[in-house]
C-alpha cells in the first residue's frame, strides 16, 4: 500500500482500508474518479484502480503540484534541493506564493514546503517538527510513476461529474465535512452539499461518499445507504444515539 506524498487536512490515511473495503467489485468499473482529490490517500492506496484514472480538486495549487510531481519530478526535486527546515524560509515561501512571477515549478516547491512545515498543515504557521526533508523529496519520483497513467484536472465537482460520467465508473467522493467548509482555501458553501446531492441523484455510474456523521447528511442521503464507520470502534454517543466519526454512502 502506497502512501500520498503529503498530508492534507481530511486526508483519508487512517480510514482508507475502510473505503477500500465497500468498493464494488472490480470487475464493475472501469474508470475511476477521486471527484475532491486532496492529498489523494485513497488514490495512492492501491497500485492501479482501474484503467482509467482521475485525480481532481479545485484548489490551483494542489493541482499544479501534483502535475509538477507527474510531468516534472526532476526539476521539482532540483528546486527543493537546498530547503531546510526554517522558519525564515518558511515564511519567505508563503510569501513568494502570492507573487504572479513564479513559474508552475516554483510555485510547486513553496507550495510543498508550506504543506510539508506548517502547522496540522494549515499553509500559514510554521510548524516545528522535525520531518525528513531529504527522503519526502526522494519520494517524488516514486509519485511521480503512480501518476503516469492517471489524469489530473482543476474543475469544480459538478463539472467533473459530467464529464466523467458512465455507466462503468466509480467516483469516490470526499467533500469538505458538513460544519468544516472553512477549513479549506477554497469555500465550500452550506449549499453545495445540496448541489453535490443533486449531482450524484442524476449519475448513471456508482458512487461512495465520506462524510462525517450528522443528523443533516444522514437526512439529506436518506435514500442511500449508509454505513456507519469509525477508525476506533469508540462511537461516540450523542443524547442515546450512537454516532460514528464518519459515514460511507453509496448508491449500489
Ligand atoms: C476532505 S478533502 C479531500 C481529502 C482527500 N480524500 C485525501 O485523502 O487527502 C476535500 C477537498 O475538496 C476540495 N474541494 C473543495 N471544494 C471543491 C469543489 N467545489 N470541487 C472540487 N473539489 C473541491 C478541497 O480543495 C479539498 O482538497
Amino acid at each position: 500500500m502506497m502512501n500520498s506524498f503529503i498530508s492534507w487536512i481530511g486526508g483519508k490515511k487512517s480510514l482508507r482500508s475502510k473505503i477500500l473495503e465497500q468498493f464494488p467489485d472490480k470487475k464493475e468499473y472501469n474508470r475511476y474518479i477521486e471527484v475532491f482529490g486532496g492529498a489523494g490517500w485513497v488514490l495512492f492506496s492501491l497500485e492501479r484502480h482501474a484503467k482509467m484514472e482521475i485525480y481532481n480538486d479545485v484548489n490551483g495549487n494542489l493541482v499544479n503540484l501534483f502535475r509538477c510531481v507527474k510531468y516534472h519530478p526532476e526539476a521539482l526535486q532540483k528546486e527543493l534541493e537546498f530547503t531546510l527546515m526554517s522558519r525564515e524560509q518558511f515564511f519567505s515561501a508563503k510569501e513568494q506564493m502570492k507573487s504572479k512571477g513564479l513559474t508552475d515549478i516554483q510555485r510547486a516547491a513553496r507550495f510543498f514546503i508550506l504543506i510539508k512545515e506548517s502547522f496540522g498543515v494549515d499553509l500559514r504557521s510554521f510548524g516545528v517538527r522535525s520531518k525528513n526533508m531529504e527522503n519526502a523529496i526522494e519520494y517524488i519520483m516514486a509519485v511521480s510513476k503512480r501518476l503516469n497513467t492517471v489524469v489530473i484536472e482543476n474543475l469544480d465537482f459538478e463539472h467533473l461529474i459530467k464529464t466523467y460520467d458512465r455507466k462503468d465508473a466509480l467516483f469516490y467522493l470526499d467533500p469538505p465535512y458538513y460544519k468544516t467548509e472553512d477549513y479549506y482555501s477554497e469555500k465550500f458553501m452550506p449549499d453545495d452539499h445540496v448541489r453535490l446531492k443533486r449531482s450524484l441523484d442524476k449519475i448513471k455510474g456508482k458512487f461512495l461518499l465520506s462524510y462525517n456523521d450528522c443528523e443533516y447528511i444522514r437526512n439529506l442521503y436518506k435514500d442511500y445507504k449508509i454505513i456507519g464507520v469509525d477508525r476506533t470502534h469508540n462511537m461516540i454517543i450523542q443524547k442515546n444515539k450512537p454516532r460514528y466519526m464518519e459515514v460511507l454512502i453509496k448508491n449500489y
